[in-house]
């Protein structure tokens, strides 16, 4: 068998996702700390991580590099104007040579298909950095945030104890709502998503979203609406990105005018009837329109706490992937 490859969190069973998740938090505690295990810093010498970028990236960019460094490896990042995919090589040429050197290939790529095929034809593990499909290192940063924010009663279950909670999505349907979905669904934490028409949930994603409750004793539900004010209903979180992803820049401004009315702000999420002591989270970059500074800024904000876990989703995605060979469970 080839090795074992993060494309989307739709790849991991509800075991494994926790253990991502809960490891993220054991290195961040014991990090910040000054407990430093000190096997950490050499589990990956000597090796390199190629991080193969095809769009812009703050956050996925520095929390890679930052977390192949902790973990005592070389983070190698490799835009699109310095290699030569997608203008004059061929994925299958690429994947082939840059495997061949490197421990991992961390991807940020366009259409999903770009990583599936980097991920089939290479002999090290390959991250999805986002596709236009998922962005499961965004979800396991997302998921550790909700742990952080809404600590278990149970928290040595098999999950993360987070059986209950509510999420409301208003905004787009896009690759950061379809894993934190699917992730929801595993988790047990139910999941509403407001669109407007035409920015829904596509079939095929609705039924893999679905799906993810197979085998799972209390799966979260998905539900859709039209009315952001009918998914508020009850939310512990609500959770928003960019109405414009990357790629889409040519329709903004019929976006813009699709999206009037789905800003988040502190009276839709009264109107909406969201729990008194709701939360706000983004994966961030934002822009006003989607969410009014009145929530962004705000004490009810995790988002730059969510922000930052993504160096701690990294760390532990390398580890479960690179150093642990995808033995996640370890
Ligand atoms: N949230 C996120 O992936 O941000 P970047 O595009 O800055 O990496
Ligand atoms: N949905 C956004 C996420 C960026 C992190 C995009 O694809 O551009």
């Amino acid at each position: 068998a080839g090795p074992r490859h993060l494309m989307s969190i739709a790849d991991l069973t509800p075991a494994e996702f926790s253990s991502i998740v809960r490891n993220a938090a054991v290195r961040k505690q014991a990090v910040k700390a000054g407990q430093t295990p000190p096997s950490l810093s050499t589990s990956l010498s000597g090796q390199t991580i190629a991080m193969m970028f095809s769009k812009r990236s703050t956050r996925t960019r520095v929390s890679t590099e930052a977390a192949v460094t902790m973990l005592g490896g070389h983070p190698m990042f490799l835009g699109k104007d310095d290699i030569q995919l997608g203008v004059n090589e061929s994925l299958y040429d690429t994947s082939v040579v840059i495997s061949s050197m490197t421990s991992c290939m961390v991807a940020r790529v366009g259409p999903h298909s770009d990583v599936a095929n980097l991920a089939k034809h290479s002999s090290v593990p390959v991250i999805n950095a986002l596709s236009e499909d998922f962005h499961p290192l965004q979800t396991i940063a997302d998921f550790l945030t909700i742990h952080e924010a809404f600590p278990s009663s149970k928290p040595s279950g098999p999950g993360l104890g987070l059986n209950g909670l509510k999420v409301a999505w208003v905004g787009d349907s896009n690759n950061v709502l379809f894993d934190l979905a699917i992730g929801c669904v595993k988790m047990g934490v139910d999941i509403a998503v407001a669109s407007p028409a035409g920015y829904g949930i596509p079939d095929k994603m609705r039924q893999l979203i679905n799906s993810s409750a197979e085998g799972v004793s209390s799966p979260g539900k998905l539900s859709e609406t039209m009315v952001p004010e009918e998914a508020l209903k009850g939310a512990d979180v609500l959770v928003t990105d960019t109405w414009i992803s990357m790629g889409q820049e040519s329709e903004q401004q019929k976006r813009l005018k699709a999206f009037a009315g789905y800003q988040i702000t502190n009276d839709l999420a009264k109107r909406g009837g969201a729990k008194e002591g709701w939360k706000f989270m983004h994966c961030l970059p934002r822009h006003p329109e989607e969410v009014a500074d009145e929530v962004f800024y705000s004490p009810r904000s995790l988002v730059f706490p969510e922000a930052e876990n993504r160096l701690w989703a990294a760390v532990a995605a390398l580890e479960g992937f690179v150093v642990n060979k995808g033995n996640l469970l370890k």
